[in-house]
This record gives structure tokens, sequence and C-alpha cells, in this order.
């Protein structure tokens, strides 16, 4: 997997923590923020949006993820993802299951505080469900 440029995962890390102050989480109060990069270059962010029908949030990943695929986005290089919260953040695992069949194996920077950590996502999904080819 090609490594990511340090430039190009601090602007990711800065869109990711901007777009995350925008995210609607009266439930939870835990605000994440993520942001992708696209293979021409592109960033998407996408912050959780919480509903009172509890299933009905969307996590910031899948929101960062749907917009960019929304403008026609087919290839993916990293994602970055960031919370409000002492503790370094981890996709769940729906949202890994979506990046894994959207983006595939690409890279998943872990925000906390200035510090983060890179990992392939096939990393942090080993085992994922795949495309059978009944579906
Ligand atoms: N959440 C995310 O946006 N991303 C994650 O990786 C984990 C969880 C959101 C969903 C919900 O709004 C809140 O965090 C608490 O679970």
């Amino acid at each position: 997997m090609k490594l990511l440029s340090k430039s190009k995962i601090q602007k990711l890390i800065r869109t990711a923590k901007r777009v995350g102050l925008h995210a609607y989480a009266p439930y939870s109060g835990f605000k994440v923020g993520a942001a992708v990069l696209t293979s021409d270059g592109h960033t998407y962010g996408g912050c959780n949006v919480e509903n009172v029908s509890y299933g009905a949030t969307c996590c910031a990943e899948r929101t960062a993820l749907y917009k960019a695929v929304s403008e026609g986005k087919k290839k993916f290089l990293a994602i970055a993802v960031v919370a409000n919260d002492k503790k370094r953040p981890i996709p769940c695992g729906i949202c890994r299951q979506v990046l894994w069949e959207l983006a595939g194996d690409l890279e998943v920077v872990l925000i906390r505080g200035s510090d983060y950590e890179v990992f392939p996502l096939s990393q942090i999904y080993p085992q994922p469900f795949q495309k059978q080819k009944s579906l």
C-alpha cells in the first residue's frame, strides 16, 4: 500500500477536525469528524448526524464517504477520523463494512489530539463480508 505524504495527512486531519465541529450529537454528546481523500486528490468531510430514532443515526465516516460517492468518486486513498474524546476513535463495524465495499483497503488515520496513527483498513477489519456471486 502506498503511504500518504505527511502534508496530505495533515490536510485530512484539518478537514476532519473542522467538520467534526458540525456534528449533530445531542443524544450521545460524542462528536465525530471524518474526511476522505480520493485518488484524484479531493477531500470530502462529514460529521455524525444523530436522530431521536437512534437507528437513523449516520456516523461521520459514512457521511464523508457518501458525500464523495454522491459526487461520482470511486477511488479512495484514505479516511481520517477524530472525536471529542480522550481516546483514539475507531470506526464502528458498520462503517468498516461500508468502507470496505466502497473504498477497499484504504488507509485509516485515527486522530488523538495532535497525534495520529495510520492503519490499513484490512488490519482493523481483517475478515470482511464480501460480495457473493448471488448478490
Ligand atoms: N460514531 C461515529 O460517527 N463514528 C464512529 O466511528 C463511532 C460512532 C457516532 C455515532 C453516534 O452519533 C455517536 O458516535 C455515538 O455512538
